[in-house]
């Protein structure tokens, strides 16, 4: 029988090997239609492919930790320093709270707000170092945020580009938190860059994807300390909208320029059972001889309570 023979009768063509493996003149042998009907069914039931999860490869810096010395920012490595000593004595009290064992408790207190009344008084400097100070600590974890969707500056301040962050994460469902950490070359430093600028930055930052975001970076990594670089509450509505999720507030002060009552009015905008510490930045003066009796230029003061009556830290 040949192919058209084949096709009057409602049978399929012999497949194209068969046909090339019959001499010319010949016809091939009959086979049954069992096999032709086999063989179909393999063509058209091809492997499905392997269906492998969608890959989250999570970013990583190299941090210049020549250009961080330089900046006078703290680094780590061996040496000894004033800066190392002054932020030993930053993070104690806020380590102690974080673990719960400080005189005051507080819910997310691993969470960490680093803002000011005004702007440039050294929040970004001062939360970075925080975080490298805290990532020196062994069995800590840190996750910098850049929390200051305004006016971004962690990302510059360590020398890293980033192009997604917190923002994206708030706006893109499809994002998970994975996707926009970076990783850092200090193993235990991992930041979460602002990302695309929004025009409803108060919004998002008071939205409830963010309060949940907040909740599950606190509690997914209740060992893990959580530094939010903010903008500066006087200025913006951000700051507060932010430091209400925040489990403790870090109130930097640039000696000599913030006014006392600036101070106030920006503790005004905060809970009043807000634990909140300060930082006096910038100061220029001589440390105490028993206070390891490093040079000046940068000094610290930090004061410690809740309740405003309790707060001090500003210079007049
Ligand atoms: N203690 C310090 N020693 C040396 N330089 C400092 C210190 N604190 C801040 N600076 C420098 O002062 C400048 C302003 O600091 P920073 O950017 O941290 O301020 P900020 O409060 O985050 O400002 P903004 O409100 O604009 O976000 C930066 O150039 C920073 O490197
Ligand atoms: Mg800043």
């Amino acid at each position: 029988m040949n192919t058209i023979e084949r096709a009057m009768l409602g049978q399929s063509p012999p497949p194209m090997e068969e046909l090339a493996s019959v001499p010319p003149g010949d016809s091939p042998a009959p086979r049954s239609v069992d096999h032709i009907i086999e063989r179909a069914a393999v063509i058209a039931k091809p492997e499905p492919p392997p269906v492998s999860p969608p890959k989250r490869t999570q970013r990583s810096t190299v941090l210049d930790f020549d250009r961080l010395r330089a900046m006078g920012m703290l680094v780590p490595d061996a040496r000894r320093s004033q800066i190392k000593e002054e932020y030993r004595h930053i993070k104690r009290p806020l380590l102690m709270n974080a673990a719960g064992k400080g005189a005051t408790r507080a819910k997310h207190a691993n969470l960490i707000m680093v803002t000011s009344s005004r702007p440039g008084e050294g929040k970004t400097f001062t939360a970075c170092n925080l975080a490298l100070s805290i990532a020196a600590e062994r069995d800590r974890t840190v996750l910098l945020v850049d929390a200051d969707v305004i006016k971004p500056s962690i990302a510059k301040t360590l020398g890293f580009e980033a192009d997604r962050g917190l923002v994206d994460l708030l706006i893109d469902a499809q994002l998970e938190l994975a996707d926009v950490l970076v990783d850092t070359n200090v193993p235990s430093l991992t930041m979460l860059p602002a990302g695309s600028t929004h025009h409803l930055s108060t919004e998002l930052l008071a939205s409830e994807n963010m309060r949940k975001l907040a909740v599950e970076m606190s509690n997914r990594y209740s060992d893990r300390i959580i530094i939010f670089d903010s903008p500066p509450l006087l200025v913006t509505t951000e700051a507060s909208v932010l430091a209400t999720l925040a489990g403790q507030i870090v109130m930097v002060v640039e000696a000599s320029r913030t006014h006392q009552s600036q101070v106030q009015e920006a503790l005004a905008l905060l809970d009043p059972n807000q634990i909140v510490g300060f930082v006096l930045n910038k100061a220029k003066r001589v440390l105490g001889a028993d206070y390891y009796g490093y040079g000046y230029g940068y000094g610290y003061g930090y004061g410690y309570g809740y309740g405003a009556d309790q707060r001090d830290g500003a210079e007049e």
